[in-house]
């Protein structure tokens, strides 16, 4: 192994340690402690459950598990995974969403960030044409912050219209009480195609017993008001009873191996792996970001057979190549590949190419795949004159209009356009994958402070106030520093702009899954708005 290769090595294996320490304490809120209070009360840690509800020796694939650290609501700086866990396993073989509040934080009360992720669970499942299982522990409403939560679109009341127009979809709704579920959290368990509540684990009414107590001067026990037992002997809300958890799991296992078995709409091919070996690509990609970067060597350690048949690799050499374009398979999946190469400026070749393959991949019904590592668009007169604006704008256009499935890498930079261009969240890809090298924002710490600076200057000079250079320094240090730090990727991570930050071994199992899961509905016919030539 090279000098260089051995540096890339150690540096990314010693970034992902810090990936894995961030991921340990989401999945544990309250330590010891928590799971023993738990254990108390008759119940296991929320991801136990989740083992057990999926098909045995499946994985279960977790989205956003970094989500809510750092987002300082009052009083409140983290929220561990946003109090939510949120996933796709395989339950009786079909791909299912889970969609879980872990009551160790908060009683899996619902911030901001908990809505946004429950939010993107549900789009999920709604998007691909899958099942979603809920399993239901919360207090609801995080009171302090209501007005953040409560009211507006895609807040509280959207994770019932969601349920609801899923339903009607034909998309099943289970859901799983083994907790509180007051006031609008009730809904979960009422919403439901068919709700499993647990006896004298499980609650749901909309005014709890104090509130009850105070409006009417009736004087009830939580179990009498709406335990287990009430809602499926009585009052009907609720469709099936459970003595504890393990048994109210193994039910909603029973009610989903009713359903009729998901097909792929595309055909697939014998799986081959990589002929690199494992665990190349921490060599190949270099420790510094805006390094240049070989994409034929990471492409090798992700497809099949290390095969891509790559789409006009003659087109314009040192301008064309920054992105190349063409076919690979994934787990015998067929997929059309956009990917950054070398240092990644778009020039108009670069774009215009991009643009032909996407829509050939339209045509020919492949889904495709982005790999951003691009700092942005060229710009200077000569682009310009070329047109860089006009064809970068078709590249969006292709990107926006794209009818086959589309997923985002990013492996690092992200800046500016290029994150449009490049398939980025606001372009609404079925999923967006990030990397410990991924950096999201619209443009470099260096770049941004050096614009910021020229304009702090201008404002200085204009009232007689010159900058000293220690002063300059200070002022882009601070900008670098700011920068940086939010394009980082648990910065992103722990605010839902990706669904996951994976390592980079964890690449092609991922991309293999979230294809998959992408192309449980048929793919429709393209149609593209206007492009101009
Ligand atoms: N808003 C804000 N904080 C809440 C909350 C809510 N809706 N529900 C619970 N919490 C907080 C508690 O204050 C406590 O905070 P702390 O750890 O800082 O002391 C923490 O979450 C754990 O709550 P606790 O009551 O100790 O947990 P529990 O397991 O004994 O009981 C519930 C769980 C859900 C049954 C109970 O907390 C409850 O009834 N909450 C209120 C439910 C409600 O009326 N919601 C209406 C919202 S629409």
């Amino acid at each position: 192994m090279s000098e260089e290769s051995e540096k890339n090595r150690t540096f990314w294996k010693n970034e992902e340690k810090k990936l894995d320490e961030q991921i340990k304490l989401a999945m544990w809120p309250g330590g010891a402690k928590a799971v023993e209070r738990l254990a108390e009360q008759g119940k296991r840690p929320v991801r136990e459950l989740i083992n057990q509800l999926i098909d045995p020796d499946t994985l279960f694939f977790e989205l956003s598990t970094i989500a809510g650290f750092g987002v300082e609501y009052p009083g409140i700086k983290d929220v561990p995974g946003g109090g939510l866990v949120t996933g796709l396993g395989k339950i009786q073989g079909n791909w299912t969403m889970i969609i879980a509040n872990d009551s160790r934080v908060k009683a899996g009360t619902y911030f901001p960030i908990t809505l946004k992720k429950h939010m993107r669970a549900q789009a999920i499942s709604e998007r691909c044409g899958i099942n979603t299982v809920y399993i239901a522990d919360s207090g609801g409403a995080y009171l302090p912050m209501q007005a953040e939560i409560f009211p507006d679109d895609q807040q509280f009341g959207s994770m019932f219209y969601n349920m609801a127009r899923m339903s009607a979809m034909g998309l099943k709704q289970i859901t799983l009480s083994t907790g509180g579920n007051t006031a609008g959290g009730a809904y979960m368990v009422f919403m439901a195609c068919q709700s499993v509540m647990i006896d004298k684990l499980a609650y749901s009414f909309l005014g709890g017993p104090p509130l009850v107590q105070m409006a009417t001067g009736e004087v009830i026990s939580a179990e009498d008001l709406g335990g287990a037992d009430v809602h499926t002997r009585i009052s009907g809300g609720a469709d099936h009873y459970s003595l504890n958890q393990s048994e109210a799991v193994e039910h909603v296992r029973e009610i989903l191996g009713l359903e009729p078995p998901q097909k792929l709409h595309i055909h697939r091919y014998a799986e081959a792996s990589p002929r690199v070996p494992d665990g190349s690509i921490y060599e190949t990609l270099p420790a510094t970001i805006h390094q240049a970067i070989n994409m034929h060597s990471i492409l090798a350690t992700i497809a099949d057979d290390s095969l891509f048949s790559e789409y006009k690799s003659n087109y314009a050499p040192g301008r064309g190549d920054n992105i190349i374009t063409g076919k690979i398979r994934i787990k015998g999946l067929p997929i059309g590949v956009i990917a950054s190469n070398s240092v990644g400026i778009i020039f108009v070749e670069a774009a215009r190419k991009a643009t032909e393959w996407i829509v050939r991949c339209c045509q020919e019904k492949i889904p495709l795949l982005f790999i951003q590592c691009s700092p942005g668009y060229m710009v200077g007169s000569e682009s310009e004159h070329m047109g860089i604006g006009k064809y970068g704008a078709n590249m969006v256009r292709a990107v926006s209009c794209a009818q086959v499935p589309r997923i985002q890498l990013v492996l690092g930079p992200d800046n500016g356009a290029a994150n449009y261009g490049m398939c980025g969240r606001a372009y609404r890809p079925h999923f967006l994958f990030d990397t410990m090298r991924g950096r999201t924002s619209v443009m470099s710490g260096r770049s941004a402070a050096g614009v910021l600076l020229s304009i702090e200057e201008r404002k200085r000079r204009a009232n007689g106030n010159l900058m000293s250079e220690e002063e300059k320094q200070e002022f882009r240090d601070k900008m670098i520093e700011k920068y940086d730090g939010e394009a980082h990727p648990f910065y992103c991570g722990a605010r839902l702009l990706n669904d996951r930050v994976l390592k980079f071994s964890e690449i092609r199992d991922w991309l293999a899954m979230a294809f998959e899961v992408s192309l449980l509905k048929p793919i429709g016919e393209p149609a593209f708005g206007n492009f101009r030539f």
